[in-house]
């Protein structure tokens, strides 16, 4: 597994916002979506393109385009909706696919309660969009998910990571999946309640409000 912790002063500086308790969730929405936008150009540096002929006013060319099968993007609902819009704004041709996850407080398990993705997915590059990599549960079994449908080379993005989650991630996805992490921070631990420390809070509440 590759992990891509982004090193970039306008990323620090948006993530930073994020991070302050005091920032309200309009402001939060916004911030959420241009950092997306800042980290899916990284986590788009190996997006499949395949050589085009084309002529510009002056010229024929060999140019570069994005190659079919188109991308495909999935966000972990509920959360992970908030990163949808950053992502598509570089990736606007890509496919839109949703998994919804819920974990369960106390046990910690993952179960599937949507989705919404083609059963074939051998072939596509696949970003997967989940904003708090905590324990990695949730990662876990969307990477799984996708792999089993024929994925193999997957990305997920994500605004924090713990290091327990990456560590989890790594031990528990199957080496055949070529899996990528880009994330704008890996924070110091979980707390004993699986929050990310010091973290942002709950992206989800903090992003759509306590429902
Ligand atoms: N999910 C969140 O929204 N925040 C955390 O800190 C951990 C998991």
């Amino acid at each position: 597994m590759r992990v891509l912790e982004i090193d970039h002063p306008l990323v620090a500086h948006k993530l930073t916002v994020l991070r302050d308790a005091t920032t309200r969730s309009s402001v939060f929405r916004q911030l959420a979506d241009e950092l997306v936008t800042l980290l899916a150009y990284e986590a788009t540096r190996n997006v499949a393109v395949a050589p085009v002929e084309i002529t510009t006013p002056v010229s024929p060319m060999t140019g570069t385009k994005l190659t079919n099968p188109k991308p495909m993007v999935v966000p972990i609902l509920r959360a992970g909706l908030g990163m949808l819009h950053g992502l598509t704004t570089l990736l606007p041709t890509a496919e839109v696919g949703f998994l919804g996850m819920v974990r369960n407080e106390e046990t910690l398990e993952v179960t599937t309660y949507a989705n919404r993705l083609p059963d074939d997915l051998t072939g596509r590059q696949c970003f997967v969009l989940d904003p708090m990599l905590a324990t990695g549960h949730t990662l876990i079994a969307s990477v799984n998910y996708l792999h089993e449908r024929g994925a193999r080379d997957i990305t997920c993005v994500t605004l924090l990571s713990a290091p327990e989650g990456l560590k989890n991630l790594d031990d528990a996805i199957d080496d055949e999946v070529d899996l990528t992490v880009v994330t704008a921070a890996i924070d110091e631990r979980l707390n004993e309640k699986s929050y990310i420390v010091p973290g942002l809070g709950d992206a989800g509440d903090r992003l759509f409000g306590v429902v």
